[in-house]
Parts: structure tokens; C-alpha cells; sequence
């Protein structure tokens, strides 16, 4: 085998609650994820040389060490001595840094097309171990599953069983928003508020009974108050989707990508066309 192509999928986060700060930094978090049908295209070929080659055509993603293609792919280079080269070559449609994992997405991709590429026969849990250390929502792109329950750091991963599929109107506002920022002045609310909606409880059986309007009332992310005061159009972005008749509108992990659930793909569709008129990036999106 000389060369692999992949679609590395976009996800959303239906809720995501900050339980604590950890002493390594992080957070601890319980989110569901929902992997979407918004793709890039990342292809791998074995080239002549020993080198790794990373091509991208897309202007604000780095080609050099800090692409998380280019991370793991040294990772494995160099812990298992592989001598053959690799060409990589990103076909980007998921917005850049917007809370859609799409970095992330890429390196799952790349770990699981190495594997096979350069034929290292690691198992599920080695990939998962190697994908913690490049970013936290890598283990979840590497499950095959729609849906799945993050803790820890995100990254330790229960896979959900869920028949149901989800349309959503997305739009990603053109700003720039920095995770570590985002979690560096995040203040906790009180354990009180943070429980206040059980999301965490309720919005399995919700999605389970296919009751959308509760679905929607229950999107929340505690992420949000913290990104929105770094950026208020958010608020009105949010509140734009809500005069539209969406069911519920929410930030996508650290944002800036606000999505609303609507209640079928025509409503969707009509809102992409209707949004595109102000918004450059407006996708119609669902569960995959
Ligand atoms: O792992 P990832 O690349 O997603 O993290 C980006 C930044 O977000 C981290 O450097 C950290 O500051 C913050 N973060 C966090 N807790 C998490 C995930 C990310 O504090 N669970």
C-alpha cells in the first residue's frame, strides 16, 4: 500500500460542563460530543525520502511542527524507528481553530492512516494514548461512533448508542478565539448552577425519545459566558438563530462556531441560505 485517503469528521458538543481545574492545568469535563458531516480530506502517500511533508491549503493552518499532523506523525516516527517518508497532503473545509476539533479530527486520521500505512499494528487503546498527548479531542475521533460521553480531560472516551440523527444550522463567526485563553479566565460557577439543568442527567433520554424541543432547551456549555464576554456579538449571533426558530442554540466547544438545532434538514437548508447573505461560513450540518 503506497497511499491512504480519509475523511476526518467535524464534531459539536451538545453540552459541555467544567467540573474543576486539575493540578496539571487542565480541566475535568463531562461533554457529548456528535460527530458531524463536515469534512476534510487528508490523504497520506509514502514518498521517496525519510522526510514528513505536510501540505495544507489552507492559509491559517501551519505546515511546520505546531500542525498536530505534523506532531503525530513524528510521534510515531520516531518512537517506532520507521525509515520510510510520508507526503500529507489537508484538504480543509472544517473552520480553523472554531470549536469543531477539527485539528484534532486531522491527527486521529493521521494516527489511524500511519497505522496502517507504515504498518505499526497498534490496537485501539495505543492509538488513544498517543492521540491524548497531541490534544484532548483526539480519542473521540478516533471511536467509530456518532455519539459519545467525553470526561476527564475530554479525552476518556464512552461510546453512546443513539438511533437518532440531528440537523443543525452552524455558523462560524470570523474571530479568533484561544482555548487556553478561554479556560484561563474561566471562573467556575457554583456547584449549585452548575447542576441546575441536569443536562448531563436528562439529555440522553431526550435525544433517546427524539424530543427536540427539549433537546434544544437542554444545549448548554459552560464555556460560554466567558467566550461571550471576550466576544458579545456571540450573544447576538445567538440570539439571531432564536428569532429564526431554532430549538436551542449553543457554542461549540471554545467557539467561536454557534450552532442551533432545527427541528428537520429543510429548516436547516432555508437558514443556511438565509444566513449566508451576512455570514461567510454557514454550513447545514448532521449527525454522522
Ligand atoms: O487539549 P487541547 O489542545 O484541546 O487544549 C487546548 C487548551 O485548552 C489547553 O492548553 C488547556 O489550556 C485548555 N484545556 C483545559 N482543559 C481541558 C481541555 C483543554 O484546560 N479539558
Amino acid at each position: 500500500m503506497k497511499s491512504i485517503s480519509l475523511l476526518s469528521p467535524a464534531k459539536l458538543n451538545l453540552f459541555l460542563k467544567v467540573i474543576n481545574k486539575r493540578p496539571d492545568g487542565y480541566h475535568n469535563l463531562v461533554t457529548l460530543f456528535e460527530r458531524i458531516n463536515l469534512y476534510d480530506e487528508i490523504t497520506l502517500t509514502l514518498n521517496s525520502g525519510s522526510r514528513i511533508q505536510i501540505f495544507c491549503d489552507h492559509p491559517d493552518v501551519p505546515v511546520g511542527a505546531k500542525n498536530f499532523v505534523s506532531q503525530v506523525a513524528w510521534l510515531l516516527k520516531e518512537k517506532f524507528a520507521v525509515a520510510q517518508g510520508v507526503s500529507i497532503h489537508i484538504k480543509k473545509k472544517i473552520p480553523v481553530a472554531a470549536g469543531l476539533g477539527g485539528g484534532s479530527s486531522n491527527a486521529a486520521a493521521v494516527l489511524l492512516g500511519l497505522n496502517k500505512l507504515w504498518q505499526l499494528s497498534l490496537n485501539h487503546q495505543e492509538l488513544v494514548n498517543f492521540g491524548k498527548r497531541i490534544g484532548s479531542d483526539v480519542p473521540f475521533f478516533l471511536c467509530d461512533c456518532s455519539w459519545a460521553i467525553g470526561t476527564q480531560r475530554g479525552d476518556a472516551i464512552k461510546k453512546i448508542f443513539l438511533p437518532t440523527k440531528l440537523w443543525h444550522i452552524l455558523v462560524v463567526p470570523r474571530i479568533k478565539v484561544y482555548s487556553r485563553e478561554v479556560f484561563t479566565r474561566l471562573r467556575l460557577p457554583p456547584k449549585m448552577q452548575l447542576t441546575k439543568k441536569m443536562t448531563d442527567v436528562n439529555m440522553l433520554p431526550a435525544l433517546r425519545r427524539n424530543d427536540l424541543s427539549y433537546v434544544g432547551k437542554l444545549l448548554s456549555n459552560d464555556l460560554e459566558s466567558t467566550v461571550t464576554q471576550l466576544h458579545p456579538n456571540i450573544i447576538k449571533l445567538k440570539n439571531k438563530l432564536r428569532s429564526l426558530n431554532t430549538l436551542g442554540e449553543c457554542l461549540s466547544g471554545s467557539g467561536p462556531a454557534v450552532f442551533g438545532l432545527t427541528d428537520s434538514q429543510r429548516h436547516a437548508e432555508a437558514l443556511k441560505s438565509h444566513l449566508a447573505k451576512t455570514f461567510k461560513q454557514v454550513f447545514a450540518v448532521r449527525t454522522v
